[in-house]
């Protein structure tokens, strides 16, 4: 399979391979057929987000809920060696000599997965976001990314973002691929805004999804190195050990804010009218409400 020419968007740094966009730095069409191909085992456990939706805060959860090693502070493994990425294997890892579980962080669409994902039951952890959020989290991310050459003013970018042009494609083709699947899936739903709200609860919800039993003071533990400011400074948690040839830290960073509802001053009530409009026809088919805040 060749890569697509991407015409208008040339300069984004993209690959679009089967549909979807992908950061063209991190990843190529054979690593993409490979993963495709990739055994999948029972007890694999997928973080799986659309891009900006708290995909790193979930990875520091998750990899601490099931690695007590990190929890003492005895072991040095960045995020991305202890809950890799499928689709970017950005740290050259053997995926088939990992020892079980393994865990594994995506942004792929549903439609995308490795094909072996659908032969097994694995737990599945699916964080979504307000899309409001997610898009302007996404616009801020886009100045570290030195693949994408020229940056955009916030109106292209909604443009951008209501058009799929970004990569892991249209938020809501994301959201809907996972949702109307659930079915045949082992899957948490949670939200980014349900975190924010009680990171405990949180942290105990996805601990008992993953059958892992945690005691109290375990418990405190992962919320305290899962809190933004702890997470911020944490070197093997923020993302800062990517590599400077793909992300200029000078720039922005991971962790920018951390809250809920920021894109209220950012967009324009005819922006935010339009957006609804859109992404509510797109979704009206799933019972989940597609804009909330904190309640
Ligand atoms: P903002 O840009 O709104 O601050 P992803 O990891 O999927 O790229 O998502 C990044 C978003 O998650 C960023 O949102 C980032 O600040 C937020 N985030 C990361 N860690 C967090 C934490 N511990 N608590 C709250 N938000 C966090």
């Amino acid at each position: 399979m060749s890569q697509e020419c991407l015409n208008d968007t040339d300069d984004l740094g993209m690959l679009k391979y089967k549909g979807t966009y992908f950061i063209n730095d991190l990843t190529s069409v054979e690593w993409l057929d490979f993963i495709d191909n990739l055994e999948i085992r029972d007890s694999d456990v997928f973080l799986v987000t659309y891009p900006k939706s708290g995909t790193i805060w979930s990875q520091q959860i998750l990899s601490l809920i099931f690695n007590e090693g990190h929890l003492r502070g005895t072991e040095s493994i960045d995020n991305i060696n202890r809950v890799p990425w499928i689709e970017y294997n950005m740290c050259n890892m053997d995926f088939d000599t990992r020892p079980s579980p393994r865990l594994f962080s995506s942004h792929l669409p549903y439609y995308l997965m490795p094909k072996d994902f659908r032969n097994h039951r694995c737990k599945t952890i699916y964080v979504y976001r307000n899309p409001k959020d997610v898009m302007l989290s996404f616009y801020h991310f886009h100045k570290i990314l030195k693949g994408f050459k020229k940056q955009r003013s916030w109106e292209e970018f909604i443009d951008m973002f209501m058009s799929g042009k970004v990569f892991a494609g249209l938020w809501s083709d994301h959201v809907r691929g996972w949702y109307t699947n659930k079915k045949d899936l082992d899957i948490l739903f949670i939200t980014y805004e349900e975190m924010i709200k009680d990171l405990r609860s949180s942290v105990i919800k996805i601990s008992r999804f993953v059958d892992k039993m945690l005691n109290d003071e375990t418990v405190d533990i992962i919320v305290e190195k899962a809190t933004f400011q702890n997470m911020r400074h944490d070197p093997l948690a923020n993302y800062t050990f990517l590599s400077p040839n793909n992300f200029d830290f000078n720039k922005g960073s991971f962790l920018r804010k951390g809250t809920v509802g920021d894109w209220k001053n950012m967009m324009t009530v005819a922006q935010s009218e339009k957006f609804d409009q859109m992404f509510q026809d797109k979704l009206k088919v799933l019972p989940i409400k597609i804009f909330w805040d904190i309640d």
